[in-house]
């Protein structure tokens, strides 16, 4: 099976599994886990902050941010393909009791006037604007990379207006690699920003939020507060150690591999791409020239052994990850070339009843 679902489908590698089973550890509840704490320190460097905290899941952190910056009836902006907005189980709205209001995107991208128009002056009547959210890279949309000037205007302008600034990271450590610009450069002067463990870096848990001393202490109370803090979690960070130390060069190839397979199916009749594909690991494609439905199309790619995520009706995302290798791109190409061809094929000719 060539796996292209998702990069949290990443297994440890055994060199990652041999750190964690040597990985000194304490209790990280109570700060004196060793490993953990040389993660988040690690972490917090990368990310030019003065703190970070381990966690559990990005989930957990995005939810965690939302809590200590914001109050209930507060609301949040985030754009509409957003994590925090189409997935989480509406934790920001069931339990930070926050509004989230969704700027219309095409691939996950608002503009700086979108955002000021979406800030709400202040009104008796009105939910308070209070945090802004941008997702580096995007991920239901195709991994797309925010250009660094317009995120640093959002951010000026969020905090001109009062409100604090967010990066879910998740995959923010795809778009260093892609576009050169160090994870601190693009953290600089955000209020609560982190990276995802468990994705392209190939760990089986994990993600670390950062930000300020003041902030990190008034995150790690409401992690406790949710269940989120850990005991021996250094078997865990020794795995988040291990892939910074290993799999930076991994996620080059991810996205290399991610542009490999866009150009070999950028021609395939009927998929239809965004301008802006390719740019890191997650391929996002339209399959509605084909008349079939993005389930249809993935089931029939994962028939032929090859697995990728149907998002909505039409799109079809392909993710580049260490599970798989450039000759599983290019098989991977073939087989989505040929689902395209057949469906296309059966489209042109009035034969398409037997294939959908
Ligand atoms: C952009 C983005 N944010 C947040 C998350 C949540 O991360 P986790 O699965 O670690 O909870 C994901 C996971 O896919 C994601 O892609």
């Amino acid at each position: 099976m060539i796996d292209l679902f998702s990069d949290t489908q990443t297994r440890p590698t055994p060199g990652m599994r041999a750190a964690m089973a040597a990985a000194e550890v304490g209790d990280e509840q109570s700060g004196s886990d060793p490993t953990t704490n040389a993660l988040c320190a690690r972490i917090a460097g990368l990310l030019g902050k003065e703190d970070a905290v381990f966690m559990p899941s990005g989930t957990l952190c995005n939810l965690v941010s939302i809590l200590v910056q914001t109050r209930p009836g507060d609301e949040i902006i985030v754009d509409d393909q957003s994590h925090i907005y189409n997935t989480e189980a509406a934790g920001a709205a069931a339990i930070a009791g926050v509004s989230v209001r969704p700027l219309p995107t095409r691939v996950g991208l608002y503009t700086l006037a979108q955002a000021g128009e979406a800030i709400r002056p202040m009104q008796r009547t009105a939910p308070r604007s209070a945090l802004i959210s941008i997702e580096q890279t995007t991920s239901f949309s195709g991994g797309t990379v925010w250009d660094l000037d317009t995120m640093r205007a959002i951010r000026d302008l969020a905090h001109a207006q009062g409100l604090a600034a967010h990066i879910d990271g998740a995959r923010l450590l795809n778009a260093v690699v892609a576009s050169g610009i160090p994870a601190a450069t693009y953290a600089d002067g955000f209020d609560s920003v982190w990276i995802d463990l468990s994705k392209g870096l190939g760990c089986p848990v994990g993600a670390v939020l950062a930000g300020t001393k003041a902030f990190v202490t008034e995150a790690w109370r409401w992690k406790y507060r949710l269940g989120g803090a850990m005991r021996q979690s250094g078997v865990l960070a020794a795995a988040g150690l291990y892939a910074l130390d290993n799999h930076m060069d991994q996620l080059a190839e991810d996205n290399a591999n991610a542009a490999r397979l866009h150009a070999a199916i950028a021609d395939a009749p009927g998929l239809a791409f965004d301008e802006t594909a390719g740019q890191s690991n997650i391929l996002c494609f339209s399959v509605a020239s084909l008349g079939i439905a993005a389930t249809a199309f993935a089931e029939a790619c994962l028939v032929e052994g090859v697995r990728v995520r149907a998002i909505g009706r039409e799109q079809i995302r392909a993710t580049a990850s260490l599970e798989v290798d450039r000759a599983g791109i290019d098989r991977a190409a073939a087989v989505i070339r040929s689902r395209a061809a057949d469906y296309s094929d059966a489209r042109s000719s009035d034969k398409s009843a037997g294939l959908r």
